[in-house]
């Protein structure tokens, strides 16, 4: 695998393929890498003939300066991963900060009612930011294909609204969520976790799945109160949101025939660490 920081050697490395049949699919992280990731480099590597995963803390996302600091760096252990995973041709983009944004990126994205929810109404610009730099990342690395985990649900859907508003040519790919062997969602900061909120935080995972079962007795907004009750009754454990959304337009649904597609997303602080995860509750999709 080649390693670069520079946007001038990326576009050196990228030239020959941008120009024969070859594919390019990106995975953009933010590093600390785990299985969820890993997850979404295979199904890149089996469908690309250059991959490239980016790792990159990007700033603009974070609206707490705390969760920015926090956040685990781990660049040589993620290397040394990827250098066991990734082929001759393939890259890793690691840039520094004034690389990305060697000015103020002032742009604002309009994502309707996307945005304004859930992970949007707690985070206030973290999917600006996002946009931001996948935009950037796109436009620079001009991909076939760019794989996203359905772990984050909601950036998922706003991204391939993204690349409506800008026209991009790259197909955005959804991966599925790869959990712990207890059930929870993988997650970089799971690493942060101490060893009694790792143990606690398997309560997420499990009450989302019993909402699963729990919906033949009871309606959206019935099992939404029942689901926030169990997980606050747990002292360690405090609910910023589950809501019960379809899978289209993430609108709150207030019957499961309101759409064939419909999951519960839950936000949920352990001390300092908020972790998210969903999981779907209607599929008449297939
Ligand atoms: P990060 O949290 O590092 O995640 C990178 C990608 O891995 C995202 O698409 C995320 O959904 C996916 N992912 C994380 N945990 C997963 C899991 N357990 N199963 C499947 N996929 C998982 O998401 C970001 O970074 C950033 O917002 C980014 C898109 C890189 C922009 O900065």
């Amino acid at each position: 695998m080649k390693i670069v920081s520079k946007k001038r050697d990326l576009v050196n490395l990228l030239k020959p393929c941008w120009k024969g049949p070859d594919k390019i699919g990106l995975v953009p992280t933010m590093g600390a890498l785990h299985q969820g990731h890993l997850s979404l480099i295979l199904k890149a590597l089996q469908e690309n003939s250059c991959v490239l995963v980016s790792i990159f803390v990007n700033p603009t996302q974070f609206n707490d300066s705390e969760d920015l600091n926090n956040y685990p760096r781990k660049n040589s252990e993620d290397l040394a991963i990827l250098k066991d995973l990734l082929r001759q041709e393939d890259i890793v983009f690691i840039p520094e900060e004034a690389e990305m944004y060697p000015e103020r990126d002032m742009r604002r994205f309009d994502f309707g009612h996307l945005d304004k929810i859930m992970e949007g109404a707690h985070r206030p610009g973290h999917f600006n930011g996002v946009a931001q730099i996948v935009s950037k990342l796109f436009d620079l690395i001009k991909p076939d294909f760019a794989y996203f985990g359905e772990k984050d649900l909601q950036q998922l859907i706003i991204l391939k609204k993204l690349t409506d508003i800008t026209g991009s040519n790259t197909t955005i790919i959804s991966c599925p969520i790869i959990r712990d062997n207890d059930g929870l969602a993988m997650s970089s900061r799971n690493q942060l976790l101490s060893k009694t909120e790792r143990k606690e935080a398997t309560n997420i995972s499990q009450a989302l799945f019993d909402a699963a079962k729990l919906k033949k007795q009871l309606s959206p907004i019935k099992l939404r109160e029942s689901i926030i009750n169990r997980i606050n009754s747990n002292p360690e454990l405090e609910v910023e949101y589950f809501e019960i959304v379809d899978g289209f337009e993430l609108k709150p649904v207030s019957s499961w025939e309101s759409s064939p597609l419909i999951y519960g997303c839950i936000a949920v602080k352990l001390g300092s660490i908020r972790l998210i995860d969903n999981y779907k509750l209607v599929n008449k999709k297939d």
